[in-house]
């Protein structure tokens, strides 16, 4: 059924550690992202009981279809999790082997994993042993240029009932320079019998459109593009139906929506956090953002936050925004 989801609507949220929360998602589910994942979560915290991990996995029924992302070394931790993860309502369980960061990497976790295949392959064997929803993965093309091995990867998930294979098409080594090689993933979703989802710098609709249109994989994952675009989502579909796309005609009603979503979630304290965050994203290109964006994080309540709010927002012309593409934009994450 999952696999149907994203035939219709090929345009998933990839997970973003400390940005894809619970709100976040419900907010981009609402603007059509096809299916939303959970940051990573750790199986060990979970098995010593972590309040935050707990926290962190916490999801609600109007942002379904939802994946609870894992990550761990640790092969009945990964079994225990994966079983909460199903019991707590997830439609499926995502595994983390494409995180660089060294604290995880260092203990054989994220993209270390696939430095060990054999390894890798009794965790498939674990988890999806453990489980009944299905079991998806998210990948690196590899741990670095000379052992790209995403190919290898994909045949053993499929013989090991997979269901999908998220890649992001960089190596570990390589972190979050250069550009995603959407060719490697074009050869590997080419010879794979695995659906494969690519994804890296998908930062505008064209381009997530042009993955799909082009036979690079058959879904495509945006992330950092959804945080300056909120509408990419949108967008994508209707291009990819041959449509036309309006943007609103305002981002206010975006921006108010996604601070209700936290106030559902959230004290007010995070609410006002994160809609300075996201209030920012939002303003990128547009003229006069940086004094926006200064004015924005000094405010120290809410009553001030919306007046600053207000007063960008409903003076900007959403056609004036120019591309910040190029720009150097959150260079590190957890995928
Ligand atoms: C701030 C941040 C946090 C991330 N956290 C995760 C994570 O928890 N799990 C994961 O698989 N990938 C994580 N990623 C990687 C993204 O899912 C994605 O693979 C990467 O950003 C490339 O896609 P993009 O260019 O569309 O952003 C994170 C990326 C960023 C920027």
């Amino acid at each position: 059924m999952i696999l149907e989801t994203i035939k219709e609507n090929p345009f998933l949220l990839a997970p973003m550690a400390g940005i894809s929360d619970i709100a976040f998602r419900t907010f981009m589910r609402g603007l059509d992202a096809s299916v939303v994942t959970t940051e990573l979560v750790s199986a060990n915290g979970l098995q010593h009981k972590s309040e935050r991990t707990k926290r962190l996995m916490k999801i609600c029924e109007q942002e379904q279809p939802v994946g609870i992302q894992i990550f761990g070394e640790d092969l009945d931790a990964l079994a225990y999790t994966a079983k909460e993860c199903e019991q707590m309502g997830a439609s499926f369980v995502d595994l983390n082997f494409g995180c660089p960061v060294n604290k995880v990497v260092k203990k054989g976790a994220g993209s270390a994993v696939l430095k060990d295949l054999k390894f890798l392959t009794e965790i498939l064997k674990t988890v999806k042993g453990a489980v009944k929803i299905p079991v998806t993965i998210k990948v690196r093309t590899g741990w670095n240029e000379e052992t790209k091995n995403a190919h290898a990867v994909s045949n053993i998930a499929f013989n090991e009932g997979i269901t999908w294979m998220a890649i992001h098409g960089r190596t570990r080594a390589q972190a979050y320079n250069g550009k995603a090689d959407w060719e490697y993933i074009k050869d590997v979703y080419q010879k794979s019998s695995l659906p494969i989802i690519g994804n890296g710098d998908l930062t505008s609709a064209e381009l997530a459109v042009s993955k799909v249109e082009g036979s690079y994989c058959d879904a495509v994952m945006i992330g950092r593009g959804a945080l300056k675009n909120p509408w990419i989502f949108k967008e994508s579909i209707a291009k990819n139906n041959n449509q036309i796309f309006n943007k609103e005609t305002s981002v206010l009603p975006l921006i108010k929506a996604l601070y209700d979503e936290y106030l559902n979630h959230f004290e007010e304290k995070i609410a006002m956090l994160q809609v300075k965050k996201f209030g920012s994203w939002f303003s990128a290109g547009y003229p006069h953002s940086a004094q926006f964006r200064q004015k924005l994080f000094s405010a120290k309540d809410p009553e001030f936050l919306w007046d600053t709010i207000l007063e960008y927002f409903s003076e900007l012309n959403l056609h004036q925004q120019s591309d910040t593409s190029h720009e150097a934009f959150l260079m590190g994450g957890h995928g």
